[in-house]
């Protein structure tokens, strides 16, 4: 059983995304408990204020700390009267962040709590990070207009990791990213459309030449497409044989 908490001043973003498919089900299972909140219920003044000019001066607004504290706080007071134990990570959502990867998401699975911060405008005040945030996150080199879509993929890519989320663990474990290669290239019937033919193999029967063609296709496709992956990945002894076919030799005079 997991709980995340979004904390954001667009939640109605997040209707949606968690109310579909595989998260949706998790959440009715009891596997795991989304509640997404609004920093501006936590701002005291009139007009619910959540930004302000920078100090120093320069462009655009900054989200101001003390409703991100209280947001937290009733947070962490609402978990443990519902029985949670309080230690809840908090991480905020920043172009600045430690760039997400499946390794991360497989730590984050196993903490029992995650308050996520969504960010806007050209930040959120330093003190929200250096006080209250114990992570930060970010989901690529690219800027977003805020932290929510990547709050979204972070509990995505976590909650499908929670025990019971995923109909069968062993799609886990065979998973490209996870195994440090790409995934092999799968069909599904017809056989024959529109004149392609599925590879003949798949329809053999012969499991151990599926398994033998589909490592091969995973060492291929990932040595063409993303052989940073290769370099790091743990390969067996009887993958240089799929590997040495592909490797263009220099010609010899
Ligand atoms: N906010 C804006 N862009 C982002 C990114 N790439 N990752 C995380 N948070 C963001």
């Amino acid at each position: 059983m997991m709980r995340f908490d979004v904390l954001t001043i667009f939640p109605e973003m997040f209707r949606g995304p968690f109310d579909v498919s595989v998260l949706k089900r998790a959440v009715e299972a009891g596997l795991i408990t989304i509640r997404v909140h609004d920093i501006r219920d936590f701002a005291t003044d009139r007009h619910h204020t959540t930004d302000d000019y920078p100090f120093g001066g320069g462009a655009g607004m900054v989200m101001k700390a003390p409703p991100i504290f209280d947001a937290v706080t009733y947070v962490r007071e609402e978990a443990r009267r519902e029985g949670w134990s309080g230690n809840a990570d908090v991480i905020a959502l920043t172009p600045v962040g430690r760039p997400f990867h499946q390794r991360i998401a497989q730590e984050l699975a196993k903490r029992e709590h995650l308050i996520l911060i969504c960010g806007h405008y050209e930040g959120i005040d330093e003190r929200v990070h250096e006080h209250l945030v114990t992570e930060e996150i970010s989901i690529g080199d690219y800027v977003l207009t805020g932290g929510e879509l990547p709050a979204m993929v972070l509990v995505d890519a976590v909650a499908r990791l929670v025990p019971g989320v995923l109909g069968a663990p062993e799609s886990l474990a065979e998973e490209s990213i996870s195994s440090g290669l790409l995934e092999y290239p799968q069909y599904t019937r017809p056989a024959t459309y529109r004149g392609w033919r599925v590879p003949s193999v798949l329809l053999s029967g012969n499991h151990q030449a599926i398994a033998r063609w589909r490592r091969a296709m995973a060492l291929q496709r990932t040595y063409w497409r993303r052989p940073d992956l290769l370099l790091r990945a743990v390969l067996a002894r009887s993958d240089a044989d799929p590997l040495s076919e592909m490797v263009v030799l220099p010609e010899v005079q």
